[in-house]
């Protein structure tokens, strides 16, 4: 009987397979209640009383064993499942993306083709900080003390002196610090303004500022400059319009309107019936800022201009919602 014990626990050790079926079958041949071992056990009344305990003890081991091999088995097979699983799921992060490919945002084109516009005409791009000092976006632009865009209801300030820009313009006492004339520059940009958001506000936008210093430079170049940028922007019939305006830093202003590209001038939906579209401010570099920034302006004149990058934006792509450009919308970008 000891050699039939032992014959059943070699022989379940090794017909142990790798298939959970086969292993179930197995564990009922010789475990179950038919089983070979329990047939044994059967047996065991017909030995001798010195006998019993001993083989008694005997398949209990054996089926301790089996059960243990079994149990080792299938174990086995559950942590060799796991890892063909998570080989088969790894997530290989440098392969490109499956789907949809991005582009570049409307807001980002837009900035790029007024970009190439003022390169094409011998500008240079220069920036400028965004966290910028009290005097390069108000004092040495000629804006006074108790000027209304001082207003801490207009203006994002960190300290008494420090200040988010509120316009691209700062960009321009900088450049004319540093540079000596000629100068020919644009520098686009975030601006902040203490706005609340609507279809045609946003705290955080963008501005393209122009500047342009030299001996003999008229208000005639400043219209030849944004004539050409208007047609290349709207198209080739647009024209402008010069209105009189005031900026503390340029001297004369103007507001300066296109011809509507919708309807050509008669008046339409897109300009409200007036056939003009407002789109920058501009005008000639007031003497007290070139002085500012060591320029004599007895020798030397100016002009400069600045408009709000989204405003060109949603007027060429017709966009009525200028929160469009900031949600993210795929809906909305993929029109583009
Ligand atoms: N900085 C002005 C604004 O934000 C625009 C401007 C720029 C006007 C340059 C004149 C000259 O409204």
């Amino acid at each position: 009987m000891r050699e039939l014990l032992e014959k059943i626990r070699a022989d379940a050790k090794a017909q142990l397979s790798d298939n959970d079926a086969d292993i179930e079958a197995l564990r009922v041949r010789y475990l179950g209640k038919k089983g070979e071992l329990t047939a044994v056990l059967r047996g065991m009344g017909k030995l001798s009383a010195e006998e019993r305990p001993l083989i008694g003890q005997l398949a209990n081991e054996v089926r301790a064993d089996i059960e243990a091999a079994i149990e080792e088995r299938r174990q086995e097979m559950q942590e060799r499942l796991l890892e063909l699983k998570l080989k088969k799921e790894k997530i290989d992060v440098t392969l490109p993306a499956e789907g949809e490919l991005g582009h570049i945002h409307p807001l980002t084109m837009t900035q790029r083709e007024l970009e190439d516009i003022f390169i094409g005409l011998g500008f240079s791009i220069v920036e400028g900080p965004e966290v910028e000092l009290d005097y390069y976006n108000f004092q040495a632009l000629n804006i006074p003390e108790n000027h209304p865009a001082r207003d801490t209801q207009d203006t994002f300030y960190i300290t008494d002196n420090i200040l988010l820009r509120s316009q691209t313009s700062p960009v321009q006492v900088r450049t004319m610090e540093k540079q000596k004339p000629p100068i020919r520059i644009i520098s686009p940009g975030r601006v902040y303004r203490s706005d609340a958001v609507d279809a045609t506000h946003s705290p955080l936008f963008h501005q393209l500022e122009g500047l342009v210093v030299d001996k003999g430079i008229s208000m005639g170049d400043l219209k030849g400059v944004l004539e050409l940028f208007a047609k290349q922007t709207f198209g080739e019939e647009t024209r402008i319009r010069f209105r009189p305006h005031h900026f503390p830093f340029t001297e004369p202003s103007a507001e300066v309107d296109v011809s509507c590209f919708a309807c050509g001038g008669k008046g339409c939906r897109i300009c409200k019936g007036e056939g003009w579209i407002e789109i920058l401010g501009a005008g000639m570099v007031h003497p007290n800022v070139l002085r500012n920034c060591g320029i004599d302006p007895d020798v030397y004149s100016g002009f400069a201009f600045g408009f709000g990058i989204e405003r060109i934006a949603m007027l060429k792509y017709h966009i009525d919602d200028m929160r469009l450009l900031y949600e993210n919308d795929t809906r909305f970008l993929g029109e583009f």
